[in-house]
């Protein structure tokens, strides 16, 4: 995994750990570029893209990051095709996935991909990169990560942290709260390993069944507070970040039963008690200041209350909204273009706060 080091041009985007501070402040400067385009043209196109395709390989069911990345592509005017699911291609037939990685790189240019299993994509880029180096591909193809189980989903970090930027006009003194399952949950390990990053302190709100992993926990040392009680780390933080009860892991992808997985059902049991504790109305968002930001990557499973929506600190329909911005800036930058250069002419206009 290679740094991003200001010069994202075809590079895989796998991990968090992989941007500096610099790095993603570059990416919400191209965001915010974005943002002034589509607000501020009736056809949100620009042509930077043109002759380029994405293929969107979701192996893992997705609503938000496979539309608003083939979205981001058709704003840029470049080509896209979005798989999803396994049905329907050759691994029917009994196709390696180290095999269909090198098809899928046979005709694109970028490749974005969700994943059951953690590291997926890091793995489609080693196929990838084995192809290119025997002489077997016509240029190379990043791997941008779309969420790889339970690890990491940087793209969802660097548009949550545009979001947050949008609204703090920067980062600096902010404190976060993540509350939920930071086990299994791989948008809080990119949010918190970015938000580090950038200097943020951070506040977990976890229970014994699915503790902040060892490594994200050492990487924060002295800026992250773990195992904070939520109504306190509400009265505490500037923003509270609450993900989804991921509870997808004790069945397969198959849904047979002996791909039954005991210990993650008991986990989930134990979890559902800890979610209820931590469940989210409007009245209980008034413990936060009236400055304060609630965050939620959605979808919703039962965490927030519908009545959050209509409360100013709620801005998860917003981070929906910015999810293509994000992934506008992520695509361009694969390819060494920008969206800032291009649209200099352009008036500007605050951001979406
Ligand atoms: N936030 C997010 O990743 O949503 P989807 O699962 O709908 O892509």
């Amino acid at each position: 995994m290679s740094p991003i080091d200001g010069q994202p041009k075809g590079k895989n985007i796998l991990s968090m750990t992989q941007f500096s501070a610099s790095d993603i402040e570059l990416y919400i400067d191209e965001a915010r570029a974005a943002d002034r385009l589509l607000r501020n043209q009736e056809d949100p196109s620009i042509n930077l893209l043109p002759g380029k395709k994405l293929v969107a390989v979701m192996r893992q069911d997705s609503t938000r990051t496979a539309l608003s990345m083939t979205t981001a592509m058709e704003n840029l005017k470049g080509n896209k095709e979005l798989i999803s699911g396994q049905s329907g291609s050759a691994e029917g037939k009994g196709e390696t996935i180290e095999d269909s990685w090198v098809a899928y790189a046979c005709m694109a240019h970028v490749i974005g991909t969700r994943t059951p299993d953690a590291f997926g994509p890091l793995k489609a880029a080693k196929s990838i990169d084995t192809a290119l180096q025997e002489g077997n591909l016509l240029w190379p193809v990043p791997i941008i990560n779309l969420g790889d189980g339970t690890n990491e989903h940087p793209t969802q970090a660097l548009s949550d942290l545009y979001t947050i930027h949008n609204k703090y006009t920067g980062f600096k003194g902010l404190k976060l709260t993540v509350v939920g399952d930071h086990e299994r949950y791989r948008a809080h390990h990119s949010l918190i390993i970015g938000a580090l990053t950038v200097g943020m302190e951070i506040l977990t709100v976890e229970t014994d069944v699915a503790p902040v992993p060892e490594y994200i926990s050492e990487m924060g040392g002295s800026k992250i507070t773990r195992g904070v009680d939520l109504d306190e780390a509400m009265r505490e933080a500037n923003i509270l970040y609450i993900g989804r009860r991921p509870d997808e892991y004790e069945k397969k992808s198959s849904g047979d039963d002996e791909d039954y997985n005991p210990a993650e059902h008991r986990r989930n049991e134990l979890l559902s008690q800890a979610y209820k504790s931590w469940h989210i109305d409007r009245a209980r968002l008034q413990k936060m200041s009236l400055d304060a930001m609630v965050l939620h990557p959605r979808p919703r499973n039962g965490e927030m209350n519908q009545d959050c929506d209509a409360d100013p600190r709620t801005h998860d329909i917003k981070q929906m909204i910015n999810l293509v911005r994000m992934r506008m800036a992520i695509l361009v930058g694969a390819f060494g273009k920008s969206i800032r250069q291009e649209i200099h002419s352009l008036p500007a206009k605050p951001p979406n706060k």
